[in-house]
């Protein structure tokens, strides 16, 4: 074989979810651009692209097809030929969707390079003006940046997951039943189901296409958490008595705080035991090899955060003339020095797509040196974007006590990682670990032969 044939390690296959809008649209077009701008002219790129109907699919092909098509001619030498698409649908918030996607992919496709879970349902049914006009006059830049005044739908369940029992075919399994008969199940928080449970899921299904990537291209397979900044007003919010978020009036900085916590600790000691669970997928490969490792030492997938900084999209419905307002006010923020308002989607779709194509040997060596960290997409006041790291309380900036402080975009009362909150932060990751995998294989049992 020549060199320039194409192989399967040179084909990229990305899955993003909640592909047809904001974030998730542009970080598609974003990574076109970047592939076909830094790759070899043989290496393709495949998106797997997750909507909630074949409908919204569609339509997401026909104007990423538009995208390439108004690339320049010298960006993307037979452009179109290296780009291709498929549409698949799920809806998080119903476990057996996730399921039955799982399935289909598993048989599907050879391998995932990357998995974007960039998908999420804010849970919000309004705002507190009073509040945000208080909190705009203490402090602008922190009022467009960590907003407390979004209000809730608080204690918001998903539907039942399982279907109704006349519609089932009853197999032997654990589900146990109530007095009439119905099965029992317990109440999923929707906004933790959607951002974090069935992506959770998802990715845990599909560890075994992350997992090949490394036969092909000797790269590890990753997983690509979409958090937010906003994670940091509820650092003493967050409890692991309530990961779901089910009771409190911050459900959706709850699950971005659950995705930092559980991507920032995965690759420590502590959480090692249920990491491995989670990344060895529907049939478990944890077989020892000489380092004491086990198999998944090798091919182990990665798991990395990052978030997009504040942009303007639909996420938090609002009349449309508010929502005009809204932009105006992120840009008047980035011009007042915030570093975390790209506003543009494109620019927001930076670290996600920088930490999605960047070489292994390089992220590895950034770690080692500096930590884990939050990958956030930031730009400066004219909008030239970079990707930052992220402050996290409890983490700091690279999980090392002692690491320089960097006084740019950190909430009010940020403080310096002691050594005492880098240890809580780990019990955190390993009490967090501990409960996604308990609950994955609760509803896995409960799912069981259903589809
Ligand atoms: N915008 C920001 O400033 C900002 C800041 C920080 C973090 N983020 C993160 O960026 C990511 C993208 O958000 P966005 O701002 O681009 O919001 P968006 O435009 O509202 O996109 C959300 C996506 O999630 C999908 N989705 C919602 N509920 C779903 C469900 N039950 N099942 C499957 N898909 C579902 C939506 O599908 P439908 O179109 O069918 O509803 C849509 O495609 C999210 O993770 C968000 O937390 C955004």
């Amino acid at each position: 074989m020549k060199a320039s044939e194409p192989t399967l390690g040179s084909q990229f296959h990305v899955l993003i979810t909640g592909a047809n809008s904001g974030l998730g649209f542009a970080t598609c077009c974003r990574l076109i651009d970047e592939f076909l701008d830094t790759r070899q002219e043989y290496d393709s790129i495949t998106l797997v692209l997750t909507t909630r109907d074949s409908r919204k699919g569609d339509s997401t092909i026909t104007r990423l097809q538009k995208h390439v098509d108004k690339l320049p001619r010298s960006k993307r030498p037979d452009g179109t030929a290296r780009v291709s698409y498929q549409a698949e649908i799920v809806a998080l918030d119903s476990l057996l969707s996730v399921q039955r996607l799982s399935k289909k992919l598993l048989t599907q496709l050879p391998k995932l390079d990357v998995i974007i879970l960039n998908a999420a349902y804010g849970g919000w049914i309004g705002v507190d003006y009073w509040m945000s006009m208080r909190q705009s006059m203490s402090s602008f830049v922190e009022s467009v940046t960590w907003p407390t005044f979004k209000l809730s739908d608080i204690g918001k369940t998903t539907k039942s997951q399982l279907p109704p029992k006349d519609s089932r075919v009853r197999r032997k399994q654990k589900t146990t039943h109530d007095s009439d008969g119905e099965y029992n199940e317990p109440p999923l928080g929707e906004v933790f189901c959607i951002n974090v449970f069935g992506h959770y899921l998802l990715s845990h299904n599909l560890s075994p296409l992350l997992r090949n990537t490394h036969s092909f291209s000797g790269e590890k397979g990753r997983i690509i958490w979409i958090s937010s900044v906003e994670t940091e007003t509820v650092i003493d919010a967050f409890s692991t008595d309530d990961i779901q978020g089910v009771v409190s009036p911050f459900a959706y900085e709850i699950s971005k705080r659950l995705s930092d916590i559980l991507a920032l600790t995965s690759n420590l000691p502590a959480t090692k035991p249920w990491v491995d669970s989670f990344l060895s997928g529907p049939e478990p490969v944890l077989i020892p090899d000489s380092d004491g490792e086990g198999q998944i030492g090798v091919s182990r997938p990665r798991i990395y955060v990052t978030h997009p900084g504040i942009c303007s999209t639909e996420i938090l419905p609002v009349l449309w003339i508010l929502g005009v307002i809204k932009v105006i006010m992120f840009y008047i923020a980035r011009w007042l020095g915030s570093p975390w308002h790209p506003v543009d989607t494109y620019k927001g779709a930076c670290a996600p797509v920088w930490v999605a194509l960047c070489p292994q040997a390089q992220l590895d060596e950034m770690e080692a040196k500096e930590g884990a960290g939050k990958w956030g997409s930031s730009t400066d006041r004219w909008g030239n974007e970079r990707v930052r790291r992220t402050e996290v309380g409890g983490w700091g900036w690279g999980g090392i006590v002692g690491e320089e402080v960097q006084r740019a975009g950190r909430i009010r009362g940020a403080k310096a990682l002691t050594q005492e909150a880098r240890e809580d932060f780990e019990g955190l990751g390993r009490e967090c670990w501990r409960q996604m995998e308990e609950l994955r294989k609760e509803w896995e049992e409960r799912l069981h032969g259903l589809d």
